[in-house]
């Protein structure tokens, strides 16, 4: 194992992937006493943490994981209770955490224990989910009276549909790692002793695969997820009304009232 760049809340190293100069970053978070409340300078010393190993060439892939206990119990509550909408806003402490989703290599998330709030927001961020038995997962920033604010309203219900997202959010309820085995959530689930090896050997396997279509494969699956419907509408709506410049839009409309076969062209 060889150690990287050392950080105060998160500990990194890099795993030898089985072919010549080949590896896999590994990224645990580090800040046990609070469950690995999610401050924003973890959060600062995560995003570089992943950005050198998304331009470190021999890191083919990425795990991220916490402890047994806790993957993470949300964002830090201490550091955002006395905060005001105005000062919130001046800060956007937040805005950082939308790089881990710039990563472009694969990061698989070996999740135990609690994945609450930012902290079940962060795992959604990655690519793949290995849980542990003991992991729970839950939106409970209702309980103190706010809502997620990293992405769960969106993410959450992309993977459940409306309803069951609905009733995790507005319960605050958590579900354990069956259920969010069952609802399409993780990818599997594995004893607490073998959660984290089972995350690495994924890694490993995709670290043998070509990097470019890995990092395109990963791309192209999240261009799934981009934008909203309106904007996907007006999109279409536009690239519509574009094709009334073309000759092909003259001459198949006409074909079809001349009850005639059309000749594109292309132009
Ligand atoms: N922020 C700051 N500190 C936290 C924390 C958090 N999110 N979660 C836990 N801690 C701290 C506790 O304050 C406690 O510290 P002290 O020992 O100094 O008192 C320590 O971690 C251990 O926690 P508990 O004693 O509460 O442990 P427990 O086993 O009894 O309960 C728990 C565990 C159910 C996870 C409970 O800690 C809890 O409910 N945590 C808060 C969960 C939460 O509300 N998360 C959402 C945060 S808001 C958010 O994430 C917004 C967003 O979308 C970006």
């Amino acid at each position: 194992m060889v150690m990287t760049m050392t950080y105060k809340n998160i500990l990194t190293s890099k795993e030898a992937a089985g072919q010549a100069d080949t590896y896999i970053g590994v990224v645990q978070l580090n800040r046990p006493t609070v469950l690995n409340a999610l401050n924003t300078e973890l959060m600062t010393e995560l995003v570089v943490a992943l950005q050198e190993m998304d331009r470190d060439e021999s890191v083919r892939s990425i795990v991220l994981t916490g402890s047994d206990r806790a993957f993470a119990a949300g964002a830090d509550i201490k550091e955002m209770s006395d905060e005001s909408t105005v000062s919130i806003m001046l800060k956007d402490n937040l805005a950082i955490w939308d790089k881990v989703k710039n990563i472009k290599k694969p990061i698989i998330a070996a999740v135990s224990g609690f994945a609450l709030g930012g902290g079940c927001e962060l795992m959604m961020m990655c690519d793949i989910i290995i849980a542990s038995e003991s992991a729970q997962f839950g939106q409970p920033e209702i309980n103190i009276g706010v809502i997620p604010g990293a992405g769960g309203t969106q993410r959450l219900t992309r993977v459940f549909g409306k309803y069951k997202a609905m009733e995790m959010i507005l319960t605050g309820r958590p579900i354990n790692a069956r259920e969010a085995y069952e609802l399409g959530l993780v990818n599997k689930v594995m004893p607490v002793e073998l959660y984290l090896e089972e995350a690495k050997n994924l890694a490993k396997e995709i670290a043998a695969k070509s990097p470019i279509a890995v990092r395109l494969a990963k791309e192209a699956v999240l261009k799934t997820f981009d934008g909203t419907l309106s904007e996907g509408l007006e999109f279409e709506r536009k690239n519509f009304y574009m094709l009334f410049s073309s000759e092909d839009q003259k001459e198949g409309m006409k074909a079809f009232l001349e009850k005639r076969k059309a000749v594109f062209t292309g132009r």
